[in-house]
């Protein structure tokens, strides 16, 4: 047995402390300093700070001068799934994959390494579920003939052996949380455990080039179960999120050390696993038939790709007391920003309304290309006009009533033409040189010429 020492590491952010105390100096969290047992020879190598590639190397080497061994990408064959990723899988590279539980990560897994085992070795460990369970599960996928191998263990140790026996390509575990090592002696899912097992899978990847998806648990407040640390470990993290009560999933980029991140791909729930959705602006923008007051369509930007969404909006008188501002899926202190910004430069007060918006499908939007459409939604609610259905709107607000320029103009128009819109409300900083076939589009400097134009189309 190697000696070990005691530390004190953050459940929150992974700080450690020689000595208990009650709150984490780092992050300023209460009661959440856990004793960790860390093995001296661990320390020495860097494991315990956390860091997953345990660089021994003492020379120096001049960047121009670094041979690229060729890494080939491994392809999930799930399109949504390799865009997300930034084209693939990396040789050696460890991928996390978070979400709710019955968000769909083993459903999305299974199905992943069904379609690598096609021609590459794929082991996919489970410490949750049965082997007759995963059995049911690819039965109703309709992938129970293919090769992929299964085994279910908790322990990590039995996990590397595997590895170093069967030398697969990718290995899913399903769970980091419930994976406990024998160099630790607290319980699995403890904030030492699950760095000490990702530590441990870490280092086998970059030692043997083998692929690890590891599953991770998702606490009610969104954050990665177990210590922060594990993000830093890693080399992509992605979230698979549901939208409460929707069929539809969102595969999120957080985190990728080979690619753009916020990529987004979207997935619906069937009975028979998860599909991917080809063309998702299509199903954010099931409407209704009649054009209704508060609506109104915008391009939002996703990782690479144009994405319509329909912003909606209420505004109603106030119901006693202070007015309300709330935003689903929108930043609530720019909806209020957006209020004063129009009331300064276009007169128009909501002071006494509640106004209250939303984008339809449960997609959050966090790109500042969706504020006229926000403010537009919530005027034709507040006049009770609806504006027509062939109407798109986008660009970003300034304080002092200017609507500025959003990255990626052309290529928002485009997806507006490609949909069969045939009017458009964007920036004057993004002027085209040539005109969009089929697409009547209004340049606006500002908020006011904005509404004018608004105004025009509703009396037109
Ligand atoms: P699962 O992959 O087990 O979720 P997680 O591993 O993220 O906890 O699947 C979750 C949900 O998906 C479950 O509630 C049932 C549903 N589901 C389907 O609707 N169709 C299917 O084909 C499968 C396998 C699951
Ligand atoms: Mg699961």
């Amino acid at each position: 047995m190697v000696k070990s020492k005691v530390l004190f590491a953050c459940r929150e952010c992974g700080a450690s402390y020689p000595k208990w105390q009650g709150q984490c100096a780092t992050c300023g969290e209460w009661n959440c300093l856990e004793e960790v047992k860390v093995s001296q020879k661990q320390k020495k190598s860097g494991v315990a700070a956390g860091v997953g590639f345990s660089g021994s190397g003492t020379e120096i080497t001049r960047l121009a001068e670094v041979k690229l061994e060729s890494s080939q990408r491994i392809l999930t064959h799930i399109h949504e799934f390799d865009r997300v990723l930034g084209g693939g899988l990396v040789p050696g590279s460890v991928v996390l994959i978070g979400g709710e539980p019955g968000a769909g990560k083993s459903t999305l897994l299974i199905q992943m390494a069904s379609e690598i085992a096609r021609d590459l070795g794929c082991v996919y460990v489970s410490g949750e579920e049965s082997i007759q369970q995963i059995a049911s599960r690819a039965i109703r996928l309709g992938i129970s003939d293919r090769e992929v191998q299964l085994a279910t263990l908790t322990d990590v140790g039995h996990v590397i052996s595997l590895v170093e026996h069967t030398k697969p390509t990718v290995v899913v575990v399903d769970s980091i949380q419930v994976m406990h090592s024998d160099e630790i002696e607290s319980v699995p899912g403890s904030v030492s455990q699950v760095r000490e097992c990702a530590s441990e899978l870490t280092q086998l990847a970059k030692q043997t080039g083998t692929i690890f998806v590891l599953i991770g648990h998702v606490t009610k407040e969104g954050n990665l179960a177990g210590p922060k640390v594990l993000e830093h470990m890693i080399d992509c993290f992605v979230m698979l999120e549901a939208p409460i009560g929707s069929r539809f999933r969102m595969l999120r980029g957080i985190k990728n050390r080979f690619g753009a991140v916020n990529e987004l791909g979207v997935f619906a729930m069937t009975d028979r696993g998860l599909r991917e959705v080809a063309n998702p602006s299509a199903i954010f923008l099931e409407r209704t038939t009649e054009p209704t007051a508060g609506s109104v369509v915008t391009v939002t930007w996703e990782g690479t790709r144009p994405l319509l969404v329909e912003i909606q909006a209420l505004v109603d008188d106030v119901q006693g007391g202070y007015p309300r501002r709330v935003s689903v899926g929108l930043d609530t202190q720019r909806l209020a920003m957006h209020l004063a910004i129009m009331h300064r430069h276009c007169g128009i007060s909501l002071a006494d309304q509640d106004v209250f918006a939303n984008v339809t499908g449960g997609i959050k939007v966090a790109e500042t290309a969706v504020d006229l459409a926000t403010l537009i939604a919530v005027y034709s609610s507040f006049r009770n006009r609806a504006l027509p259905h062939d109407l798109v709107v986008f660009g970003e607000l300034g304080l002092t009533g200017e609507i500025r320029p959003v990255p990626n103009g052309q290529e928002r128009l485009r997806e507006v033409q490609k949909h069969g819109f045939t009017r458009a409300i964007v920036p004057l900083a993004n002027k085209a040189k040539k005109p969009f076939a089929g697409v009547e589009v209004s340049y606006v400097p500002t908020l006011s010429s904005a509404l004018d134009v608004l105004n025009e189309i509703l009396t037109g």
